[in-house]
């Protein structure tokens, strides 16, 4: 049975019997005017972050949400889209669609502005989406990814790229580790489902989305996860892992590589009216200016003593350079 096999099997669970601690996150669920979310979505959260963001979803978008879950956030994204088949739910395991349906139509009960055809489920996978090319304005998925191995995790970024329109955003939770794992967890087939083992390096996970062709990428979020710790996994030391919140923009990447977000900025305290970097970054005085991480490198290389360059924080969401 391949570990594929074995993640169908836990979500087949899952979906029969809702698991609290499953997955879990410590971002707090969005509160909407007017918008009554059944318990049973929230028992069922099974992601580790959000993927919605009020400011990715103007101008009348199609959403598609991949891996759904107990229905939660295909609700909220449904919330703002407000037509038939404005976001498009796919998932693999049948049970799990089922529950999901059926809490749709829990959500239909306690709220009037919504219809359970404002959400359009199709069986399918993240590895082979059943979706048009270049339909979609903004595609999410919630601590699924990081379940799959190199290869797999690679095909299904590559099949979020096909389906979104030119400056699509693909946004993202996932859990990411900067420590060494060994063989013996990163192998275990039931840890990884759980969203336990799988989870790589931030660089890494951001390599592959810029490999993939996305210029932009934002790094909107990063928070505290899950410890594994040796009293309870094959370790011999405790292994930290975060959640992080990703948006990879498609738009065209720049020749000088990818703009990617960590939440840096440049502040300039010289004595001139402005800085000016000529490659399209004016710095006013003592007003810090969003700057990705090349442009941070770019401009610390200059060796000004009148420049700042902040670290990350790992809090952007739009605004600044490029
Ligand atoms: C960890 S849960 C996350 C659910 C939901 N995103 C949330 O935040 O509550 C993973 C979801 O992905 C689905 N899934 C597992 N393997 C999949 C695959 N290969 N393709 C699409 N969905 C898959 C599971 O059925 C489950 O709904």
């Amino acid at each position: 049975m391949s570990y594929l096999d074995t993640t169908i099997d836990v979500y087949k669970q899952a979906a029969e019997k809702p698991d609290v601690g499953l997955c879990c996150t410590t971002t707090p669920v969005w509160q909407l005017p007017g918008l009554s979310m059944p318990r049973i979505m929230l028992d069922m959260n099974y992601g580790c972050g959000s993927t919605v963001n009020p400011r990715d979803l103007v101008n009348d978008p199609t959403v598609l949400y991949v891996g759904v879950g107990g229905g939660m956030e295909v609700f909220q994204f449904s919330y703002f889209t407000r037509k038939p088949s404005g976001v498009i739910g796919v998932d693999v395991v049948d049970e799990m669609i089922e529950a999901c349906r059926t809490n749709l139509l829990e959500a239909e009960q306690q709220n009037e502005w919504f219809s359970r055809e404002y959400v359009d489920i199709r069986k399918g996978s993240a590895l082979d989406l059943p979706v048009e090319d270049e339909s979609i304005d903004v595609a999410a998925q919630n601590c699924l990814f990081n379940i799959f191995k190199a290869d797999d995790l690679k095909q299904a970024l590559q099949e979020m790229y096909r389906v979104l329109k030119p400056h699509g955003k693909l946004v993202m939770s996932d859990p990411v580790c900067e420590q060494y794992m060994s063989d013996e967890l990163r192998n275990d087939d039931r840890l990884r489902a759980l969203c336990l083992t799988g989870s790589i390096p931030l660089r890494e996970y951001i390599q592959m989305i810029t490999d993939i062709g996305f210029g932009t990428v934002e790094i909107r979020a990063k928070r505290p996860y899950r410890i594994l710790s040796p009293n309870h996994y094959s370790t011999q030391e405790l292994i930290y892992i975060e959640s992080v919140e990703v948006c990879a923009i498609k738009d065209p990447m720049p020749a000088d590589g990818p703009c990617v977000f960590t939440g840096r900025t440049a502040i300039y305290f010289g004595n001139e009216e402005y800085f000016d970097d000529h490659k399209g970054h004016v710095l006013l005085p003592n007003q810090p200016l969003a700057v990705c991480d090349k442009t941070a490198h770019n401009l610390a290389a200059l060796g000004r003593d009148d420049i700042f360059i902040s670290n990350s924080t790992y809090f952007y969401d739009g605004g600044g350079c490029c």
